[in-house]
């Protein structure tokens, strides 16, 4: 945890974007326009959060569970990945932040895998954060795939090994979680991480999540008392 004027600051902030599709049904545009609309936003509010002096921001960008919706909506998704990769490089280069992807990128088109996979080596020497995007992930199929190695390796583990398994393991656990779009619930996202993370719930779609509303969400962080179940 930093602290910048007075205010707590989280270091690692994680966020599920949710409400795309009621953003655009409102506006009664297609749910492909939502996830357009959700990109932009996506993308002004990492830099807003990493100028702040957030170092870690997770992205929950698509669930295993998603990758049953229509195709149409998923080749519209797929579309918009390939372009964040192809145009957003970058603008993570200039700003000295590394690109992590997470998630089984197998369940994706192979030519999305190499964008992801050449966009984390573009990045890897950025030091100034880190943009992790949760793409084909499954916090249970990550912990289950953690429990295999270990199984494989046919050893107990300790809380810090196991954790050295999931597909987080370079990363903090996340001080804050932030979901938009008014469901109050984890979605199978970080399940392990998240244990002492404090969390956070808007009712904003979150093509309608702005700058401000984000440091709002981080001044309510800063007034909360965390105890990690100590007295
Ligand atoms: C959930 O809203 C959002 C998604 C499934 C996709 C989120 C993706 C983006 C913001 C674009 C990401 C792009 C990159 C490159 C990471 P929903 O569709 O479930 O909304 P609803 O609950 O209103 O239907």
């Amino acid at each position: 945890m930093d602290e910048r004027n007075g205010q707590r600051l989280p270091r690692h902030v994680a966020i599920i974007m949710d409400g795309n599709g009621r953003w655009a049904k409102k506006r009664l545009l297609p749910r492909s326009a939502g996830h357009g609309a959700g990109l932009k936003r996506m993308i002004a509010l990492c830099d807003h959060a990493f100028s702040r002096g957030i170092k870690t921001i997770t992205l929950f960008a698509l669930s295993t569970e998603n990758l049953s919706r229509p195709q149409d909506e998923l080749d519209a998704l797929f579309e918009l990945f390939r372009e964040y990769f192809r145009k957003n490089l970058d603008n993570l280069i200039r700003k000295n932040i590394a690109l992590k992807v997470i998630g089984d990128l197998t369940l994706l088109p192979e030519d999305i895998q190499a964008l992801a996979r050449g966009g984390e080596e573009a990045t890897k020497d950025g030091t100034a954060g880190t943009l992790v995007l949760a793409i084909a992930y499954g916090a249970r199929a990550d912990i289950l795939s953690a429990v295999n190695k270990a199984v494989r390796a046919g050893k107990e583990v300790t809380e810090q090994e196991f954790s050295a398994l999931l597909s987080t393991s370079a990363l903090p656990e996340p001080d804050l979680l932030i979901r938009t779009g008014k469901e109050k619930r984890i979605s199978n996202f970080l399940l392990y991480e998240l244990a002492y993370t404090e969390l956070y719930f808007s009712d904003k779609m979150f093509p309608a999540f702005t700058d401000r509303d984000f440091d709002i969400a981080i001044e309510d962080f800063s007034s909360r008392e965390r105890r990690y179940g100590k007295v």
